[in-house]
């Protein structure tokens, strides 16, 4: 904990900074959200389809969140925040599964609807690493063919949790002539939560009553050599005919996030309207102990043409033919180190939300930590201060009776 300034010959930090501490401190206090604090949450599979279509409305007392999962084309997620409690998901499956999806999935009333977007993901990467030593390497090896995830069969069959809020679609390939999926799967785990709080699993992201989160496992396929690193395409809709914004935050270090100092995020509109948040962190282990933590490697967004994807019908229905899309890559751990081929484990987290994103404040064990290694200089300088107000205040309420 120290003040920085910048000095003719670069930046040079100092002793602790009691206005920074403070600051800090004050920073630490739960920060009023500009969502609501609880929300009534409710888990649904739209019933008359094919099982692949999760609906969680999560009611709040001005407002209605839906947020829409679907494995119908790539798996995706569509996100549509109301000003109503009362606005509604209306499907029309013989529509939604036509070629022409548009209008097959609506938010009623249509005007309620404040923002709304949508994530898909596209494509899983392989690349051999075998001969790559440099880890910011792009590709960080040789790829294999791409597994396209509009290729793939999900089932949420039993997975479904209304305590726990969540749902995990488990996926395989259709066609998987080297059966690479035999003992395998590639799992989206969704949960969404009624309050905000940390699940207990790394990498602990703060969630609020206004953000799903999605937990993509890859666990037990056959990698295609014996230094697979694994990549995700992730496609987002863009709010007019930019990208949205990518944004690395930087945060202290504590006990919900050993040693990851980032925060990546993806950020629609400026306000911002939605995000997208998580820790450049993966984990090649279950317990996501900080022994299998692997970086995780975001790449730039880019503009894409539609036409180049493959259909989301969820998305087609909702935003119908217009709709501007942006991509980025996400890859995995690095040639040495942690990787899948520990145990055929791979595991990253998002969270998926509206409204600004949550703020992490240090946890209270952190603040103890501060408090005593701030120590007694500190706590005088602070205390000499409050004083020093304190006795202004009472002459000066001194001088006004007289
Ligand atoms: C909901 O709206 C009412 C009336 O507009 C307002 O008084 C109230 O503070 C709002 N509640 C929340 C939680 O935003
Ligand atoms: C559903 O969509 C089909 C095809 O667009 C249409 O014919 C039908 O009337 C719709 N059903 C309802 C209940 O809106
Ligand atoms: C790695 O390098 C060795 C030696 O240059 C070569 O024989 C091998 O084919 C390379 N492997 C890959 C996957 O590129
Ligand atoms: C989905 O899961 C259920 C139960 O685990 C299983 O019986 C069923 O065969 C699975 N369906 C597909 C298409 O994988
Ligand atoms: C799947 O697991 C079984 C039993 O553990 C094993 O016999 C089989 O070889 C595995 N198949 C593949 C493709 O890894
Ligand atoms: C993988 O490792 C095994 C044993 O270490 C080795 O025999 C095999 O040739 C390796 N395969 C590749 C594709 O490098
Ligand atoms: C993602 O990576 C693949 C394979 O390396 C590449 O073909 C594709 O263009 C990349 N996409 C983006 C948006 O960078």
């Amino acid at each position: 904990m120290c003040g920085c300034v910048e000095h003719r010959w670069g930046w040079r930090c100092c002793a602790p900074n009691p206005m920074l501490f403070l600051g800090l401190f004050l920073s630490a206090a739960p920060s009023g959200l500009l969502g609501e604090d609880t929300r009534q949450v409710s888990l649904e599979v739209i019933p008359g389809g094919p099982q692949n279509l999760l609906h969680i409305r999560a009611v709040g007392a001005n407002s209605t969140l839906h947020y829409v999962w679907s494995s119908l084309g790539p798996p995706a997620a569509l996100l549509v925040a109301t000003n109503t409690p009362h606005s509604v998901l209306r499907v029309n499956w013989s529509h939604l599964l036509s070629p022409e999806p548009d209008g097959g999935l609506v938010v009623l009333p249509k005007d309620s609807v404040q923002f709304s977007s949508a994530l898909v993901f596209t494509r899983l990467f392989e690349f051999d690493s075998t001969n790559t030593s440099d880890a910011a390497a792009k590709p960080p090896g040789k790829p294999y063919p791409p597994y396209s995830l509009a290729e793939f069969s999900w089932n949420i069959t039993n997975s479904m949790d209304p305590a726990t809020l969540s749902a995990t679609f488990q996926g395989h390939p259709v066609h998987d002539p080297n059966r690479a999926f035999a003992n395998g799967s590639l799992d989206f785990k969704v949960q969404a939560f009624s309050k905000s709080g940390r699940p207990a699993q790394p990498p602990r992201l703060l969630h609020t009553a206004d953000t799903c989160q999605l937990e993509v496992v890859l666990v037990g396929a056959s990698p295609r050599g014996n230094h697979s690193l694994f990549g995700l395409e992730v496609v987002t809709m863009a709010q007019g005919p930019d990208c949205p914004t990518m944004q690395e935050q930087h945060s202290i270090d504590d006990e919900y996030s050993p040693a990851v100092f980032q925060l990546d995020q993806l950020l629609w509109g400026s306000l911002p309207l939605g995000f997208v948040q998580w820790r450049p962190v993966a984990f090649s282990q279950k317990q996501g102990v900080r022994e299998s933590a692997m970086s995780c490697q975001a790449s730039l967004l880019h503009p894409i043409l539609a036409y180049s994807l493959p259909q989301s019908p969820i998305v087609r229905a909702f935003f119908g033919p217009q709709g501007n899309f942006c991509a980025f890559n996400l890859t995995f751990g690095a040639s040495a180190g942690p990787g899948y081929w520990d145990q055929h484990y791979l595991s990253w987290s998002m969270l998926l939300g509206v409204g600004p994103p949550p703020v992490d404040s240090l946890s209270p064990l952190v603040l103890g930590i501060m408090a005593v290694a701030l120590g007694a200089p500190g706590l005088l300088l602070l205390g000499g201060g409050l004083v020093l107000l304190l006795h202004h205040k009472w002459n000066s309420g001194y001088h006004s009776l007289n």
